[in-house]
């Protein structure tokens, strides 16, 4: 069996032009068709400030092993940062650059010249990869946090609007009972206030730090990890160098947060594209998310809503090809792990892209109130009437059973419930009273429903202010421990 090319420094003469950080055992070149394959700067370039970061760290690291003089140690810090300057002005990577580590390497050399060759003295790519990845990470769980927060904010703004709207609620899409409005948008908050906390702990997964583990066995040079830790703000220090050079559960996690932000997106869309429609009428779409038909003139679709729910499908195809690549790995790094990037990378973009057009298209959205009292039939207060005799001493199986009878006339009549005459309620049960029409009113419906959680005009204030402050700014894990 073959060995993977080992991680070295020095360079064979060829390789020079094509800047390598290996090749001294490779007698010849490798083939375009390779470098295609196998380069990865196309993916993993936006990675260079995490790399410049653990660089900067690693070459402190060095001196204080005693691997590096202080004048070395210095020289290769203000090198990364004219690297760091350069990339920062826009400089962009050679075809030929097979990933962002050996960019970096080509550009610091350009910068300081030999002594950029010691910089890799004890780290691998293996190690180095795995850190700059859990770096971009962390931070992309803070942006990915602050987009869903503003999604939010911008549902508790128009849940606000519509407080005191009633509507029906749906099961198997079929009219159930009248709620609040506010208390239906709601139910798309809360599901986004889970993916935050999933976020913060694929955050707090992240925060593990790998260099330090070399190639698979550990540094040979006594390095200080704890150092390294506290320089890049890691949480904790990974115990096992064969785990951490192949550790991706962090991005499995991001992955897994995403697709279930995703969809949660594809059902808050599905619910405004259905309650934009004509026949619903629920909601109007504003002219800043919405496209037009180049046929039908008087169109005005939903494409934002519409993007945000076919953007889910891509967050699953991300996760199941992580999690399908990571099964069937020995331990330790292999070359498949080098596309990990690409998922991580797409999920996040995309939904970084989405999340910000679905709070703009809620926000622009105007909810027809009347539209949704209008929806409200009779038949919806047919558990509140069921209730009505249960308060008055009948069990709940037979109130159903006498309700049900009603229901089946006033569907064979074409009457609503409350049109139906005295006889027909007396008839269906003994303790219907004159009382009974309060009882098919959806206000009565709703005020009845005060329990926690619940959607009485008390429990959903209750609710909007609980949403509020879970939108008020935490200190992050990263702040608090530097408190600590
Ligand atoms: N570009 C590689 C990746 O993303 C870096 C690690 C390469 N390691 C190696 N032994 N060739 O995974």
């Amino acid at each position: 069996m073959s060995s993977p090319p080992s991680d070295v420094s020095t360079q064979p003469a060829e390789a020079a032009k094509s800047h390598k950080l290996w090749g001294g055992r490779f007698g010849a070149s490798p083939t375009a068709a390779f470098d295609a394959l196998n380069n990865s700067i196309g993916v993993d370039f936006r990675l260079w400030p995490y790399d410049v970061r653990l660089s900067k760290a690693w070459a402190v690291a060095l001196w204080s092993a005693n691997v590096l003089t202080l004048e070395e140690s210095n020289a290769i810090e203000s090198g990364l940062d004219v690297v760091s300057a350069r990339l920062d002005a826009g400089e962009q990577p050679l075809p030929s650059d097979e990933d962002v580590h050996t960019l970096i390497d080509r550009l610091l050399h350009d910068a300081v010249g030999g002594v950029a060759s010691k910089l890799h003295t004890g780290r691998s790519r293996n190690d180095q990869v795995a850190t700059a990845t859990r770096l971009w990470t962390m931070d992309a769980c803070q942006r990915l946090d602050a987009a869903v927060r503003t999604l939010q904010q911008s549902m508790l703004d128009q849940a606000r609007t519509i407080e005191s709207a009633l509507m029906p609620s749906y099961t198997h899409m079929q009219r159930a009972i009248p709620v609040s409005a506010a208390h239906w948008l709601l139910s798309h908050f809360w599901p986004l206030e889970r993916d935050r906390t999933r976020l913060k702990a694929a955050q707090r997964s992240a925060a593990v730090l790998p260099l330090g583990s070399g190639a698979v066995a550990g540094c040979a040079y006594p390095i200080s990890r704890v150092l390294l830790q506290g320089t890049l703000g890691f949480d904790a220090i990974s115990p096992n160098s064969i785990d951490a050079v192949s550790d991706r559960d962090f991005i499995a996690e991001v992955l897994f947060t995403s697709t279930m932000i995703g969809i949660h997106l594809s059902r808050l869309a599905e619910d405004l594209i259905i309650y934009g429609s004509s026949e619903f009428g629920f909601v109007q779409f504003g002219e800043g998310y919405t496209s037009g038909s180049s046929m039908m003139p008087q169109k005005r679709n939903p494409d934002a809503l519409e993007l945000a729910r076919g953007s889910a499908a891509r967050m699953l195809g991300n996760l199941t090809a992580l999690l399908a690549t990571l099964k069937g790995l020995p331990t330790s790094y292999n070359k498949d792990l080098q596309d990990d990037k690409r998922t991580l990378f797409d999920a996040t973009d995309t939904l970084l892209l989405v999340l910000p057009a679905v709070a703009g298209a809620l926000g622009e959205c105007s909810f027809r109130t009347e539209r949704m009292y209008a929806a409200l039939s009779s038949t919806m207060m047919a558990t509140d009437l069921a209730d009505y005799l249960v308060r008055k001493g009948a069990t709940f199986r037979e109130a159903h059973g006498a309700v049900g009878k009603l229901v089946r006339e006033s569907e064979s009549t074409g009457l609503e419930l409350q049109a139906l005459p005295v006889e027909s309620f007396a008839a269906a049960h003994v303790l219907f009273g004159p009382d009974v029409m309060d009882a098919l009113s959806p206000v009565q419906s709703v005020l009845h429903r005060e329990v926690e959680g619940g959607t009485g005009p008390t429990a959903v204030r209750a609710q909007i202010d609980a949403a509020r402050s879970a939108l008020l700014p935490v200190p992050t894990p990263r702040s608090s421990n530097a408190a600590a």
